[in-house]
């Protein structure tokens, strides 16, 4: 299935402190957005990848991702969701979209060849692993309840939609102004059923200093 991929390559890297956009971390001696990138430019099925970034980061994406035709860059927004908007604005020219963030570098060309393929079927389908901890919720770190976790998910990206399904969405989430942490919250609200594809506990997003450790020892399993 033909596809073209939104990127989000906007944050701050807060959480990890770097003081930088954490996508220009190395991960044995390549930035992550790079390796990223790459599982996407050499699938002769993704057409195009829009990379949303903050202006002060454009030069030097352009100077560490591969030098791609298909690559394009959005404006980043104040907001991940915002910033997936605004990448949408450059979208249309295939009928499935994925929007895949810039921090999980280990996504599988299996994983994303059945999320395409789920998406031009049914219009949304997302990468998922089952929840291996017990969940609870708690009010000031007092226990409220425990969730059933045989029903839980955690849900990575990529996340793949027919671009029809995705673009209303967002226009749905703009105009009562709501504020999603995944694009498929978008998609539930406008009823639109959403699928999961059991993907890899290997997909982590590089989020704290400790996944750097995690993601190192990714890579030495897969050979990198
Ligand atoms: O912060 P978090 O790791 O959840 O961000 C997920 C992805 O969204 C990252 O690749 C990050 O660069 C991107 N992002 C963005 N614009 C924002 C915030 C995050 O493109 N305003």
């Amino acid at each position: 299935t033909d596809y073209e991929v939104i990127i989000p390559a906007a944050g701050s890297g807060k959480r990890m402190g770097a003081g930088f956009n954490k996508l220009f971390l190395e991960l044995n001696k390549r930035p992550v957005i790079a390796v990223t990138a790459e599982v996407f430019l050499a699938d002769p099925s993704c057409k195009k990848l829009i990379l949303p970034v903050q202006p002060h980061d454009r030069e030097e994406m352009k100077r560490i991702l591969p030098r791609s035709e298909k690559i394009v860059f959005a404006r980043g927004g104040s907001e991940r969701q915002y910033s997936v908007r605004n990448g949408l604005e450059l979208a249309g020219s295939c009928s499935v979209i994925l929007v895949h963030d810039g921090a999980r570098p280990f996504i599988s060309a299996g994983s994303i060849a059945a999320l395409a393929a789920m998406a031009g079927e049914k219009g949304a389908a997302i990468a998922a692993v089952p929840v291996k901890d017990t969940i609870k919720r708690a009010k000031d770190q007092i226990v409220t309840e425990t969730i059933e976790r045989s029903s839980l998910w955690q849900i990575q990206t990529p996340q793949a939609f027919r671009t029809s399904v995705l673009k209303k969405a967002h226009e749905a989430a703009e105009r009562d102004g709501f504020l999603g942490t995944d694009e498929a919250s978008l998609v539930e609200r406008i009823g639109h059923p959403v699928h999961i594809v059991p993907g890899s506990y290997d997909n982590i997003k590089i989020t704290t200093p400790e996944d750097l450790y995690f993601a190192e020892a990714i890579l030495k399993k897969q050979g990198g």
